[in-house]
């Protein structure tokens, strides 16, 4: 069945209001292209609901007509996942306009938000309420709620509290017939069968659209304390680590990697900062303690971690923040890296994950063969060593432009970097998710079966593959082996 855009556009507008209906070229052109510039798709329409109802109107409506359903949140993925395709045959529904925080219940330390709060509404109504909510991303302030549990994010604290898999207790859920599923309860213990809810996080739109969540909240810190560390190298940075662990009673909340060429190049980006230490050093990690204690007891423990790891020869050298705003300093340079890469253009985006015993070799492993392929490219390595996560990412060399760069290197350098943390049983992409551009790749590295899972669960929610179509799955080389 193949509907106009004018059938469509008089559908949807009945359903959701003229004002949530949007067909005008330039008015669709935000959500049709990522906030990098870098994916472009069509739509014949945008509607932006304000109910999880009307979601669910406009998804039945799709589903009875055959057309595309693209669910759209903050539009910050990095992996082409929130974009239609350039087919202009897709509904793009931006949950942007269900952006109320339901209720907090300080009790049970649990939230009920609706998918387009924006990450950092989401953690101010937490500390409003005295709480943390503790998913902490550099793109808070335009990422949503609904985005990051699709996307199962991750970010710079996961080391202390999970990725959005480990905060999320209940789910309400627009099924792809329209049909809403709603389990917006806060339960830590419910050994009631599947687990329905994990089923969509991370699913990348492909199976629902997540309409509202149950988040889980933390206590907030009493005590911080930080500190931006030159290190040896990051066999010395794992084995920091490990001491900070032990030495803090478990009090790490972040452990982040930066490479000589990653600090460079966001000083540069950032022109009015500096480098917390005097000198350059080849490697450097910000990390942050925090707890229910106090000051003075955090700092003595960050000094001790400090002193041992000088002593066993981790560390070059060391700046201790003496201020919330030295923290805060040293975070905006850790947080504008990924800014700074995407307007210095040219970049080869590797999002991969080892365990954290392997992290060190495998990073020796890759900078080896991506410099053998040219000792110009600068290795902007940085992120999340404290779980297991690099963003290992080749810039150009200075005097190559983007396009040559990427045009020579692009394919061999991610499958360089794929394959080696592969073979050290790591992932391919450990937050960004799938989107577009890893998809094809899924073939190489997941199993067989596990393809085939895959698709049965989606044919068994999705049977019209209507969801976010060619997203996450790769096309199956035998399609009669799923059934
Ligand atoms: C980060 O850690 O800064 C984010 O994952 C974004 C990025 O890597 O570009
Ligand atoms: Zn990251």
């Amino acid at each position: 069945m193949t509907v106009s855009v004018q059938t469509a556009a008089e559908a949807l507008t009945e359903l959701v209001g003229a004002a949530n209906c949007t067909v005008a070229a330039q008015d669709k052109r935000p959500y049709l292209t990522d906030y990098r510039g870098i994916f472009h798709g069509e739509a014949m329409v945008v509607v932006t609901p304000v109910s999880t109802q009307q979601v669910g109107d406009v998804v039945s409506w799709c589903y009875r007509h055959d057309v595309p359903v693209v669910p759209q949140g903050g539009n910050t993925s990095l992996m082409g996942g929130a974009v239609p395709d350039d087919t202009g045959t897709a509904v793009v529904i931006s949950l942007r306009k269900l952006n109320r925080v339901l209720s907090v219940d300080v009790v049970n330390d649990t939230m009920t938000v609706q998918a387009g709060v924006t990450l950092a509404a989401a953690r101010e109504a937490a500390e409003n309420a005295q709480r943390l909510f503790p998913l902490r991303i550099g793109s808070e302030g335009s990422c949503q709620i609904g985005g990051n549990v699709s996307t199962n994010a991750g970010g710079t604290a996961v080391l202390r509290y999970g990725n959005m898999r480990d905060l999320v207790l209940g789910i309400e859920v627009v099924l792809p017939d329209g049909r809403i599923y709603s389990s917006l309860k806060g339960l830590r213990k419910d050994n009631t069968g599947y687990d329905l809810k994990q089923l969509f996080i991370g699913a990348e739109g492909t199976l629902g659209i997540v309409t509202a969540v149950v988040l889980k909240l933390a206590p907030q810190p009493r005590a911080t304390a930080a500190a931006f560390i030159a290190v040896k190298n990051p066999h010395a940075a794992v084995a920091l680590l490990q001491a900070a662990k032990i030495g803090s009673g478990n009090a790490v909340s972040a452990f982040e990697l930066v490479s000589a060429p990653a600090l460079e190049l966001v000083l540069d980006y950032l022109g009015d900062a500096k480098s917390p230490l005097q000198h350059a050093h080849e490697w450097m990690v910000l990390m942050e303690l925090t707890s229910g204690g106090t000051d003075e007891a955090l700092h003595a423990a960050l000094l001790d971690i400090l002193e041992l790891g000088f002593a066993e020869g981790l560390i070059e050298d060391a700046a201790i923040a003496a201020s919330l705003a030295d923290i805060q300093a040293f975070w905006r340079i850790r947080e504008d890296i990924s800014d700074a890469q995407t307007r210095a253009g040219g970049s080869i985006k590797c999002d991969v994950s080892v365990p954290i015993s392997r992290i060190a070799d495998f990073i020796d492993a890759a900078s080896a063969e991506v410099l053998a392929l040219d000792p110009e490219i600068r290795l902007v390595i940085y992120g999340h060593l404290g779980d297991g996560n690099v963003h290992f990412n080749p810039l150009r060399p200075r005097d190559q432009q983007a396009a040559e760069f990427l045009a020579r290197h692009y394919r061999v350098v991610s499958e360089t970097v794929d394959g080696l943390a592969h073979r050290e049983h790591g992932s391919i992409s450990a937050e960004h998710g799938i989107g577009v551009v890893k998809r094809d790749d899924l073939r190489k590295y997941k199993s067989e079966v596990e393809l085939q899972l895959m698709w049965q669960v989606k044919r068994a929610l999705d049977p019209k593959n209507l969801l976010n179509p060619g997203r996450v799955l790769p096309e199956p080389d035998d399609p009669c082996a799923i059934h």
